[in-house]
């Protein structure tokens, strides 16, 4: 069969696998290959065990791989025989040298533009998915076209907005893909061949395009953003805390207000993954750069609130338990940073578990799919913390519980029997606030929510 247009993502994380799998789904008359350099994750996407776990996309990728949909660690052979070429390789925070726990670490990204200069035979259209900081297409540009035998580059935008858990549905619907592109005649038809592949199933007014400089940093602020109204609720829920107000109360009617609206208003033990963090450092880092300091202490802040939050959960829990942890076992369900994701990356659970480790308390980690990255996030502390996938089997003689992850299965367990296979007095701390809190008071436990009054059973 001969296709009408070649694709190749450098990159099989979290968004390369995905996004491509949804473009090859969707797009049968184009060839899709996602190329990555760690062997052992493209043997993964090739087989029954896909590396990540995403809700629908085992589905997908078994419908298009070999079909339309290849992976490959063959990266000079793919460069050269794509013409349109996404780069979605990690683009961490640095942590060394200038900049170091602030910028955005772009290595990987580089290497990447001089694999694609070194083995390019033809034009080709290079399109940014990784998040990067403003300009840096600039950059790439620069480097593609230092080239000596002529051949065209261009450079585009494409921010990808997809969240892990909702991946598939985020990008089999969108609320928006955006495009940035140079308004040169060149830039704009380039700009026009990408539209072209979204357009096979996005509605045309959902794709957005812009400036190139606009597209790189409506992803750092839309990140920014959303993080931004998670540390707002959660600094509200500390002041709930002292007030006896109720944060539940106060989201719903805050959030009815049509100008602010529901979503993201949930206080928890904080945000993780690998973005808001990364993605906020690097806007603050920006923003320091052009002199812009009160703007950085801004968006700094959200940060703060988040670790604040974290560590509050953990001394709510020192304070409710008699000013002890020593020796005491500490249940944690849920380590992912989210639900329905095996991702723990700057999931809350990790410092707050590290927490409890420096207090002397035994933690016994359950999570459905992310106990193999917890084991890794938590190396070295195998003499203090213990992985037990079974929820129920994990909280037995536990002296409290905590819930880090919002997992819908932690809703349905039956509480009455994990009261019964718990130490007394037991502790329950959600940190999501999933739980019905009325009744596993009844139960008998002492429970502490995130942002409401603690419902215990001392005098
Ligand atoms: N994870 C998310 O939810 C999400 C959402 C939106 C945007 N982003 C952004 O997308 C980018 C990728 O994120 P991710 O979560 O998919 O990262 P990831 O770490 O899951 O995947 C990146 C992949 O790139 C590969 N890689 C690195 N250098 C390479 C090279 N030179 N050649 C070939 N492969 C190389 C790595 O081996 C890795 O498999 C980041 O910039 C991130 O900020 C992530």
């Amino acid at each position: 069969m001969t296709f009408e247009k070649h694709i190749l993502c450098i990159g099989a994380g979290y968004v390369g696998g995905p996004t491509m799998a949804m473009i090859a789904c969707r797009c049968p008359r184009y060839r899709v290959t996602v190329v990555d350099v760690n062997r052992e994750k493209i043997d993964q996407w090739n087989s029954d065990e896909l590396p990540i776990y995403e809700p629908g996309l085992d589905e997908i990728v078994r419908a298009v791989r070999g079909k339309n949909l290849f992976f490959s660690t063959d990266i000079p052979k793919a460069i050269e025989e794509n013409d349109i070429i996404f780069v979605s390789v990690n683009t961490p925070t640095k942590n060394y040298g200038v900049g170091a726990g602030m910028a955005a670490d772009l290595q990987f990204w580089e290497k990447t533009a001089r694999e694609i200069l070194k083995y390019s035979k033809s034009p080709k259209i290079v399109i940014e998915k990784s998040t990067l900081p403003v300009k840096t297409a600039l950059a790439m540009e620069r480097i593609l076209n230092s080239n000596h035998h002529g051949i065209a580059f261009d450079v585009l935008s494409n921010p990808e907005f997809l969240a892990e858990g909702t991946a598939v549905r985020d990008l089999t619907s969108p609320d928006r893909v955006l495009i940035g592109s140079e308004e040169t005649e060149r830039g704009l038809r380039a700009r026009d061949i990408l539209v072209e592949i979204y357009a096979n199933w996005v509605p045309r007014e959902r794709i957005l395009t812009s400036n190139i400089w606009s597209s790189e940093l409506s992803k750092l602020v839309s990140n920014a953003f959303l993080a931004q109204r998670i540390s707002s609720i959660n600094a509200i829920s500390a002041l709930c805390e002292k007030t006896d107000a109720d944060i539940t109360e106060v989201s719903r009617a805050v959030g009815t207000d049509s100008r602010i609206g529901p979503k993201f208003l949930n206080s928890s033990v904080g945000f993780g993954g690998s973005c808001f963090k990364k993605d906020i450092l690097n806007l603050v880092y920006l923003c320091r750069h052009y002199g812009l300091n009160e703007v950085a202490d801004y968006w700094e802040g959200v940060l703060k609130i988040n670790d604040y939050q974290q560590d509050r959960f953990v001394l709510t829990m020192i304070d409710a338990m008699f000013n002890t942890l020593s020796g005491k076992k500490i249940c944690v369900w849920g380590f992912a940073f989210k639900a329905d994701t095996g991702d723990t990356r700057e999931s809350p659970a990790i410092r707050i578990t590290k927490r409890l480790v420096e207090e002397n308390a035994l933690v016994i980690v359950s999570d459905p799919k992310a106990l193999k990255n917890a084991r890794a996030d938590l190396c070295g502390l195998e003499d203090r913390v213990s992985f037990v996938e079974d929820p129920m089997e994990a909280v037995k003689g536990c002296h409290a519980l905590c819930v880090l992850t919002e997992w819908d299965l932690y809703r349905h367990q039956d509480f009455e029997a994990v009261y019964a296979s718990m130490a007394k007095p037991s502790f329950l701390f959600d940190g999501r606030n999933i739980l019905d809190h009325g009744k596993c008071f009844r139960i008998g436990f002492n429970v502490y929510p995130i942002g409401k009054p603690p419902m215990t059973h001392f005098q």
